[in-house]
Order: structure tokens, then sequence, then C-alpha cells
């Protein structure tokens, strides 16, 4: 039975406890690159005793940027930005992680603190892609639809990006095909009307991510975990659900994804999710069962017992925390003292805690 500060081995990777921060964007980046709020804020949270923190969406290629002050993947420069930040959280035995995305017709919005709506060219945005031509609000720029020259471009960017992430220094390196971005766009039937072999049937839906992934484990060194975030339903009838992320799970873990990190929605602004504590927590359970495959718990999980209790009920491997993190870059050293486990800490902070 797994603690809470238990360490997990993937690969050649060892986390000192199963304790993850979620990837949160910051929209805090300077052309695609992270600045001294990055620097700040992952070395935050790097004190704070969690064994792994994953950074947050970053773009494969500048039209996947949310908006334009995510941060990038796509050039030299950015994967050098990353090393002092990746080097400290070792120092502090944290694992790196990084998530790469894309977000393709949910991309060139206003970052959230300026209201977050999709930017026309007109407002300094720029031309969207997507499965088929239609915007996630009815009100949104229409995303022009993926042709065969951008499917092989995308292609190339993920696995470029995928190799700048190992020169970074990131040890995990996660995928990111939820919260209805461009590869949860390709897999959701209500975003993906395709008539062509990458629409239609499952086999087809799912046929792009799966080369993108089997592509991207070839360059991501063989001793690294590759994560995949997924949604793993719509909440909507008719989209995409438990039962097909099962089936995209056991494929996903052929071509050498390690571990599916359990989120849900995102795809249309119109589904019912059902958010209560540990809403998405059947997930990581189900597909861990129904797969073997190890998974992450994530959504609304924010009393160690309640994490402890998900690992000692076997219905996840590692447990992530996004919103609780920030309000508490701490949390993981006062999860231990409150479930009694003694844990190294930063000698600068001992007093706050003995
Ligand atoms: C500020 C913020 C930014 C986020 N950015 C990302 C992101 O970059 N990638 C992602 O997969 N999820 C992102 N999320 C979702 C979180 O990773 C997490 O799945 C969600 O907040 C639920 O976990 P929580 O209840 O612990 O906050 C973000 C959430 C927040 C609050």
């Amino acid at each position: 039975m797994a603690g809470l500060f238990d360490s997990y081995k993937l690969r050649d990777v060892t986390f000192k406890n199963r304790i993850g921060v979620s990837p949160m964007c910051m929209y805090s980046a300077n052309d695609g690159l992270p600045t001294e709020w990055h620097h700040a804020h992952y070395g935050s949270l790097a004190l704070g005793g969690a064994g792994l923190i994953i950074t947050e969406a970053t773009a494969i290629e500048p039209r996947g940027r949310i908006t334009p002050l995510d941060c990038g993947m796509w050039s030299e420069d950015q994967a050098e930005a990353w090393k002092s930040i990746v080097e400290f959280m070792k120092s502090q035995g944290v694992v790196p992680g990084i998530q790469l995305a894309h977000a393709g017709r949910k991309a060139s919005c206003k970052p959230p603190g300026e209201g977050g709506k999709a930017m026309s060219t007109d407002e300094g945005g720029w031309e969207t892609i997507a499965p088929s031509p239609i915007p996630f609000f009815d009100t949104d720029p229409v995303p022009r639809s993926i042709n065969d020259e951008d499917l092989d471009q995308l292609l190339g960017a993920w696995v470029s990006a995928a190799k700048r992430v190992a020169a970074a220094g990131f040890e995990v390196l996660e995928l990111h095909m939820a919260h209805g971005y461009l590869c949860h766009q390709f897999l959701s039937p209500l975003s993906n009307k395709r008539e062509d072999c990458f629409g239609g049937s499952f086999e087809n839906r799912t046929r792009f991510l799966i080369s993108m992934a089997r592509e991207v484990r070839e360059v991501f060194p063989e001793n690294k975990p590759l994560f995949v975030r997924i949604s793993c339903t719509d909440w909507v009838d008719g989209g995409w659900d438990i039962d097909q992320s099962i089936q995209f799970v056991k494929e996903l873990s052929e071509v050498g994804v390690d571990l599916v990190d359990c989120s849900s929605a995102g795809s249309v602004p119109y589904a019912n999710v059902k958010v209560k504590p540990g809403y998405q927590v059947p997930f990581a359970e189900k597909i861990r069962h129904d797969t073997g495959i190890p998974t992450a718990a994530v959504g609304l999980i924010t009393e160690p017992s309640q994490a402890e209790e998900i690992l000692h009920n076997n219905q996840a491997d590692i447990v992530l925390f996004a919103r609780e993190m920030l309000r508490n870059p701490r949390w993981a050293i006062q999860a231990a003292k409150e479930l009694k486990v003694d844990i190294a800490l930063p000698a600068q902070y001992l007093r706050a805690f003995t």
C-alpha cells in the first residue's frame, strides 16, 4: 500500500514522494521565454516538498499558444532559458517535468487578466487551426481546417520540441491531450467532423495522436518517463468518454507512454461538469484498473488525508495539485507534518517547521 510520502519510480526516474504540482499556465512569458516570474514561481514551488513539478502548457509552435504570453519550446533559446530553473528544481530533489501543448482552435486569446477572449488578427491575434473549421464559442474566429502540410509540420514541431525538452534537462515530458486543446480536438467527435482518415471512427480520431506519441517517445530519452494528460470525458452525450479513453490509453501504452494524467472536460463550453472534491479520481481509478497503466489523479484534491486515501485505495499512483499549490506552495511540507512523516526540509526553513 503506497503512501503520499513513499517514493515512486518510472523508468530511471525516482520521485521522492507521490505529490506533484499540476501544470499551470502563468501567462508571464516573453516571446515564449520564461521570465523572472517563472524563476520565482517554480523556485518557490521547488522548496515546498513536492516530488514532481510539471511546468505549464508550453507551445510547440507560435500558433499553438493560448495567448501571446504563453511559454514556448519552438527555439533553442527557449530550451536554454529553462536550464537554470530545471537545475534549481533538481538541486532540491524535485523531478522537473514540462507539459508540451498546442491550443488549436483555443489559441490566439487575450490573457485571462485581460478577459481571455479570442483575438482576431486585427487585435494582434493570429490564424488558428483545428481538425474542423468549428470555433469553440460561436462568436470566435473560425479556425482553418488542418491540411496534410499542417499535419507534417505539427508532427515535426512536437518531435523537435520534445528533443529540446530533453536538452533543457527535464526528466518528465507530459503531452497535453486534454481540456479541448488541439489533441483533444482530434479525439472528440464534438470538435472533429473530418471526413478523411483523421475523423469519424475512433481509429481515425486517434490516428494522428498515436503517431505523434510514438515519434515523441522515439526521441525522448528512453530512461525518462512520458506522461499524457487526457480529458477522460467531455461530460456531454455523444462526446469523448471514459470507454474511448480506456481504449486510447491502451494504445498509448503500446507506443511507450508511461503514465496517464486523468483530467476531464474542455472540449465544448456547454458541458455539464459535475464538480466536487476529488471528482475526477474515479477516472484515474478506472483507467488504472482497466488498462494496468499508472495514473495521476487531479482535481479538487486539497487535504493530505484525501490524497493519502486515493493512494491507499489504489485509485492512482501519484496525486497532482494545482490551485492548492498556488495558495500554499509549502503544502507538501505541511502534509508531511499532518501525516506525521519525517521528510528532509531545506535547512534555511528548518526553524519554521520544527
Ligand atoms: C492558473 C491555472 C492554470 C492552469 N494551466 C494549466 C495548464 O497549463 N495545463 C493543464 O493541463 N492544466 C492547467 N490547469 C488545470 C490544472 O492543472 C488542474 O488540472 C485543475 O486546476 C484542477 O486541479 P486543482 O483542483 O488542484 O486546481 C490550470 C489551472 C489553473 C488554476
